[in-house]
């Protein structure tokens, strides 16, 4: 028996110390909370997507009377910028979320189909994604989505 250990590490900064760049990216995804569609949680997410030409793309969370027809702000965000750019990378996205008045202290983190579908952009595009996780109490920073999504399931296997 052998043991293989995957390791993920994540960097928290202060919002002080994030390039000017991201500093716009976590403002974005903070901004759209107040569209996101979430009479039913009222758990508001905003993502933002910064692409290799500079566009920034964002996105929310659209809730549904019928619960699972909704979709997480990430997968919403994502497909509208593949949608929008089929033929542009995303360098980054930011995640930030607004509930009970306030944004939250600690950063979320986005749900497995979400990791899913952040993976298969980072594959599709070859180019690893930063991502931004915001909460009052500091910013985690991964730089890329397989470290979010050890032991992934890709385009690899079906080859
Ligand atoms: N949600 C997101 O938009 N992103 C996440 O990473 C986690 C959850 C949404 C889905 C639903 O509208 C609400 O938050 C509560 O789960």
């Amino acid at each position: 028996m052998i043991e293989r250990k995957i390791v993920t590490s994540v960097l928290v900064y202060t919002y002080e110390e994030l390039s000017e760049e991201y500093k716009r990216l976590v403002d974005e995804a903070k901004r759209v909370t107040q569209n996101s569609y979430a009479p039913y949680s009222k758990f508001n997410v905003g993502a933002a997507v910064l692409l290799e030409n500079g566009e920034i793309v964002c996105g929310t969370n659209q809730e549904n009377a019928a619960y699972p027809s909704g979709l997480c702000a990430e997968r919403v965000t994502m497909f509208y910028a593949n949608s929008k750019y089929p033929n542009v990378a995303p360098r980054a996205i930011a995640i930030a979320t607004f509930a009970d008045g306030d944004f939250l202290e600690e950063p979320i983190t986005p749900c497995g189909a979400c990791r899913q579908v952040l993976l298969e952009t980072e594959v599709r595009y070859g180019r690893d994604i930063d991502v931004l996780l915001f909460g009052r109490n500091g910013i985690y920073v991964l730089p890329n989505v397989k470290g979010l999504l050890p032991l992934s399931f890709d385009k690899s296997f079906l080859k």
